[in-house]
């Protein structure tokens, strides 16, 4: 089976030394596919580059079996990719409604108010915050809303950098819970987490990056399971 994403020996950088090297990741379509690795391993770095944000010194970035390596970010919007980066990703100024908006500039959904309606059936949270400004709303809702801005454009594939950073223990769990529902809906997820034990009980495939490069891939209870893996990225303990 093709996988919905492909990425093969793919080397990013920022315009200086590469940050990522060589770096394969598929992942097949309606998986939830988990990035771990230390803080600065390129994780972001890896995400940005699938999304057209960083400068590609080589390798190959295939959607679909569509070789895409090399198109501009708004391109890669109407083929289906979607992303919510790490940090700052609503407008706390504009409210929840116009926020939503924003989503569909780049690839405008057949039928916006379904698509609305849908987004929203999936956040019943946010229906009484429509016309608040986003600012105003707690860590937990502000990442609903930046999820909801990303599906708004009705993607496949949908990149998730630290979805759970910064939230509390309870709405962490709800984050994950609510990541599974959007799968459901039959979008693909691609996401980076901090939180790595809890990614990896979610995760149907998770790739552990160290320094740029692959460090180890399997499915999350194998890595869950991995001695090295448990010692080194989460915190040691009993497999969970
Ligand atoms: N915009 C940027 N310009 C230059 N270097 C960057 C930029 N963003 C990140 N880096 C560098 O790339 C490396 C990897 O960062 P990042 O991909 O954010 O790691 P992670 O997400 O795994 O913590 C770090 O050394 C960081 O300083
Ligand atoms: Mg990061």
């Amino acid at each position: 089976m093709t996988a919905l994403l492909s990425v093969q020996g793919l080397t990013a950088g920022y315009g200086g030394m590469p940050i990522i090297e060589g770096v394969d990741l598929d992942v097949e379509e309606n998986a939830v596919a988990v990035i771990i690795g230390p803080n600065g391993a390129g994780k972001s770095t890896l995400l940005k580059s699938i999304f057209a944000l960083t400068k590609i010194a080589g390798g190959t970035i295939a959607m679909a079996g569509r070789d895409i390596t090399g198109l501009a970010t708004a391109a890669l919007v109407p083929i289906g990719i979607s992303a919510v980066p790490q940090n700052r990703n609503v407008f706390p100024n504009l409210t929840v409604a116009e926020n939503l908006d924003i989503g569909t500039y780049a690839a405008p959904p057949r039928d916006r108010a379904r698509t609305e309606a849908n987004i929203l059936a999936l956040f019943p949270d946010l229906r009484a915050k429509l016309g608040q400004p986003a600012g105003e709303l707690s860590g937990g809702q502000r990442q609903m809303v930046a999820i909801g801005r990303a599906l708004m454009s009705e993607p496949r594939l949908l990149l998730l950098d630290e979805p759970t950073a910064g939230l509390s223990p309870a709405y962490l769990e709800k984050i994950f819970d609510l990541i599974l529902d959007v799968r459901k809906t039959g979008v693909t997820i691609l996401m980076v987490e901090q939180n790595a034990r809890q990614a990896l009980r979610i995760a149907d495939r998770a790739h552990v990056l160290v320094n740029g490069r692959n460090f180890i891939s399997g499915s999350g209870a194998e890595l869950l399971a991995n001695d090295n893996v448990r010692r080194s990225f989460l915190g040691g303990g009993e497999a969970a």
